[in-house]
């Protein structure tokens, strides 16, 4: 079978692309098996901690429910459950990133061990062996780059633009949750930033706007602030004691 002019293999899926990247001395399964474990690692925890605090952000704070839910019903009904539904749920990619940028897993970011002595432009040397990492969540909360940077405003990154479901006007490539910029650290920067934020961001935009459309949500006890999450490390986590009401909708 021919896709874009090349051959297809018989299997187009992680294992094979691993299998085949690997040098002969490590394309035996315990090798495989270790790099599968190694992805699942960094893909799962990652996209269902982005899911909970999305929903812990939702459930206390009522008022994003009804825009969400109506550019949702609004985007499907044009374009159906696809991936270009994905990219036009704009409102619902600014929400998502808002509730990174003050809850998102990562206080620190980008990890990087230096092999050998590097000095920057200023004269700064990392010696070889020490590893740096940057603040993201630092960088998050910075007045100088996010206006009231503690409020959370789960527009922010969509004010002003024309969100409408077929606005074209709108730059996707700008302000989107997977966008690289130094500003949103979430998933890194540079060589090594996180390869899987394109699949994760419309898999978490897909949960939400399903359970979006189908539930109603709160906090027990109608509470409006997000119960506090845990550090562990560099790592933000959400309560996972803390619950979340839900309820089927009653449509008609
Ligand atoms: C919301 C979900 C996710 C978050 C927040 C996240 C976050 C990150 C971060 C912060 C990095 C390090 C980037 C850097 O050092 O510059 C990273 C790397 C990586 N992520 Fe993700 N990730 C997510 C989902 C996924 C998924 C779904 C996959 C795979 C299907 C994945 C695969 C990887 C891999 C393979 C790397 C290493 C890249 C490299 O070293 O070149 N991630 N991720």
């Amino acid at each position: 079978m021919l896709y874009k002019g090349k051959a297809l293999r018989k299997t187009d899926d992680l294992i094979s692309w691993l299998v085949e990247g690997a040098p002969p001395e490590h394309r035996n399964v315990e090798d495989i098996t270790a790099k599968v474990m190694l992805i699942n690692f960094a893909a799962i925890h990652t996209t269902s901690i982005t899911t909970t605090n999305a929903l812990f952000n939702l459930a206390a704070r009522q008022e994003y429910i009804g825009p969400l839910r109506a550019e949702i019903e609004e985007v499907t009904r044009a374009y159906g459950w696809t991936k270009e539904s994905m990219a036009r749920l704009r409102k619902l990619d600014s929400f998502m990133k808002e509730s990174s940028r003050l809850s998102g897993i990562v206080g620190l970011s980008m990890s990087r061990k230096a092999n050998k002595d590097f000095t920057f432009s200023n004269g700064l040397t990392i010696p070889a062996g020490y590893t740096v990492a940057v603040a993201s969540q630092g960088i998050h909360t910075d007045p100088e780059i996010y206006e009231d940077p503690h409020t959370f405003k789960g527009f922010r990154f969509c004010e002003g633009r024309d969100t409408g479901a077929d606005s074209e006007e709108y730059d996707p490539l700008q302000q989107r949750m997977v966008s690289l910029d130094p500003t949103f650290l979430l998933f890194g920067h540079g060589r090594n930033a996180c390869p899987g934020r394109f699949f994760a961001v419309n898999e978490v935009k897909a949960l939400l706007a399903h359970i979006i459309l189908n539930y109603d949500m709160k906090l027990p006890g109608d509470a409006t602030e997000v119960p506090k999450g845990l550090w562990l490390g560099g790592s933000r986590l959400p309560d996972r004691s803390a619950e979340i009401l839900f309820r089927k909708r009653k449509l008609g």
